[in-house]
């Protein structure tokens, strides 16, 4: 592990003095993207008070036949974020809700889960704290979605947006994805226990501190940030998180889930700051002479990295809900894009989804893939969460005779 936690203020002022003297003008470099930014967030707000979606979104079938524009691929870009469509047919999608339901019934999972603690204290430092996440990996239809033909397809296409080679290297195989496991969202109407404040995953201090993540950012940190790219995928494979119950430490291109229901505005489900760039004003902002020099504006170790709204107000106006979706369609936002689930679910069906997110092949994700295989012929949790192992003696669970040839080469129990 390349960051010393106990030394964090000092590797935090070393940092600040590091970027501060590469800028030199750094008060002109702030203007700028407070500027830029405000300008971005204004243009995204008024699109959604005048009724206009800022996410992108677009059918299936249209990435199925190759003919995704290149309008629409710009957007994504841009936006950090889409709605794929039709992914799965409605009829899976609710039959697999329905198989869910069953299986934590059968199992007793809500009695097992109120017997425990969880131990899982990723979100403390977020103001809400009690998201509607149930603890399983591995029932089938988790498994059966995850390997779906359509859903490889999709996230090829998403993978094949960012750049995976360069400088004679390749830094993923965008055509060959490792599965991802995580867990479900199941939300009943009117749960007012809270959602998730707005938050992104993969690393809080990492992204200042981290040597790889130092270059994946090096032009925001040169401040030569309109050079920055969201989608270069050099060294993004290498950065190294510390570890922490629920931090992911594989690489994704788009976090995602698959919707199990209907679910949109005001249903307790996501929200996102579509714009791919905003993380720009993140790693630059704590530059500011208002924030103390041991401080990344409320950045923790082992925690989300949230968005503050002493230090971010600027951007909080672009948080925007997704449109409603079916059951079927799927929902994806680029790693470091801002995302948050609603506080009050006001709708009147429950919000279920499964987490699926896109990990392509790499040497990081394919050692993930080494430990999560274990968990799974264990029934334990995945290795990057906390060790409920709920699973281990559910009946129903899924077996390797569960998956398919793509399945088991996604959840490398068998070779590409
Ligand atoms: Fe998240």
């Amino acid at each position: 592990m390349s960051i010393d936690v106990a030394k964090l203020p000092e590797l935090i002022r070393d940092k600040k003095r590091q970027v501060r003297s590469r800028i030199g003008a750094v008060e002109k470099v702030l203007a700028e993207i407070e500027a830029e930014f405000a300008a971005e967030v204004e243009d995204i707000a008024s699109r959604r008070a005048r009724g206009e979606a800022s996410i992108p979104e677009l059918d299936f079938s249209l990435i199925r036949d190759g003919k995704v524009s290149d309008a629409t691929k710009a957007q994504i870009r841009r936006h950090g974020a889409a709605v794929v469509r039709n992914v799965f047919p409605r009829a899976q999608a609710e039959a697999w809700n329905g198989q869910i339901g069953d299986y934590l019934a059968r199992n007793d999972y809500l009695n097992k889960a109120a017997t425990r603690d969880a131990g899982d204290r990723y979100f403390t430092s977020l103001k809400s704290s009690r998201p509607q996440i149930f603890g399983i990996y591995w029932s089938k239809p988790q498994m059966e979605a995850r390997q779906g033909a359509p859903m490889a397809e999709t996230k090829a296409f998403l993978n094949r947006l960012w750049r995976f080679e360069s400088a004679g290297k390749k830094h993923f195989d965008p055509d060959r994805e490792c599965t991802y496991a995580d867990r479900i969202r199941r939300r009943e109407p009117g749960d007012a226990s809270l959602g998730l404040s707005p938050h992104m995953d993969a690393g809080s201090v990492e992204r200042w501190l981290d040597p790889a993540y130092a270059e994946v950012y090096r032009e925001v940190f040169a401040g030569n940030w309109r050079a920055y790219d969201p989608f270069d995928g050099a060294f993004r494979t290498a950065t190294e998180e510390i570890p922490s119950p629920a931090v992911c430490s594989a690489f994704r291109t788009f976090q995602g889930w698959t919707a199990l229901t209907r679910q949109g505005p005001g249903d307790g489900t996501l929200q996102l700051l579509p714009i791919a760039r905003a993380i720009v004003y993140l790693l630059l902002r704590p530059l500011g002479k208002d924030v103390p020099d041991d401080d990344l504006c409320g950045a923790k170790p082992g925690r989300a990295l949230s968005l503050v709204e002493q230090w971010h107000a600027l951007l909080r106006p672009a948080i925007s809900p997704i449109p409603q979706v079916e059951p079927g369609d799927t929902v994806w936002w680029h790693s470091d894009i801002i995302h948050a689930v609603e506080d009050h679910h006001r709708g009147s069906g429950y919000s279920n989804v499964i987490y699926i997110g896109a990990a392509p092949y790499c040497a990081k994700n394919a050692a993930y893939l080494e430990r999560q295989k274990k968990a799974f012929l264990a029934g334990e949790s995945a290795p990057d969460f906390s060790a409920e192992n709920f699973e281990i003696d559910f009946d129903g669970r899924a077996t390797a005779n569960d998956l398919t040839e793509l399945g088991k080469r996604q959840m490398g129990l068998s070779a590409w």
